[in-house]
């Protein structure tokens, strides 16, 4: 077995560049199921623009990023959560209409099982899956 393939997460060589600006220069790391990293540097070190490749925000113009050995590359950002791929922001981002109670929910939105019609149509299923109000 290869190192990407028993590596949850591999990230290899990336490189981001704005205009002149080397924001990440060959940034390789594995990290292995269960495994917690964290990620520290000074201010402008990239740790936000490494966030923003993984979330699928930025495109990396050098390298590949693999989650179970494939590449998430070529995934459009839209589809990044349901393959488990999920984050935080620095500046909170509150849907501001919504419940706290709603708010939480759309993050288990993308393991939800409903469809237009029967969340349209709030059928019994639709109704307990949603739980609470
Ligand atoms: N969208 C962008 N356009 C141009 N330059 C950018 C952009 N995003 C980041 N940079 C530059 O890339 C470098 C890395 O920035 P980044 O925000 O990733 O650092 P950081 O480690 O998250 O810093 P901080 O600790 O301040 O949050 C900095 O020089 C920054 O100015
Ligand atoms: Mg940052």
């Amino acid at each position: 077995m290869t190192r990407a393939q028993s590596s949850l997460l591999a990230v290899r060589d990336v490189s981001v560049s704005f205009g002149g600006i080397t924001a990440l220069n060959g940034i390789s790391f594995d990290m292995r199921e269960g495994q917690i990293l964290g990620l520290i540097g000074p201010n402008g070190a990239g740790k936000t623009t490494l966030f923003n490749c993984l979330s699928r925000l930025y495109q990396p113009s050098a390298g590949d990023i693999l989650l179970e050995g494939k590449s998430i590359l070529t995934r459009r950002p839209h589809r990044i959560a349901e393959v488990g791929i999920g984050r935080t922001f620095q500046n909170v981002a509150l849907f501001p209409t919504l419940s706290v109670f709603d708010n939480v929910r759309i993050g288990a939105h993308v393991r939800s099982k409903g469809d237009i019609i029967s969340d349209a149509l709030r059928l019994p299923w639709v109704r307990r899956a949603r739980g609470g109000a």
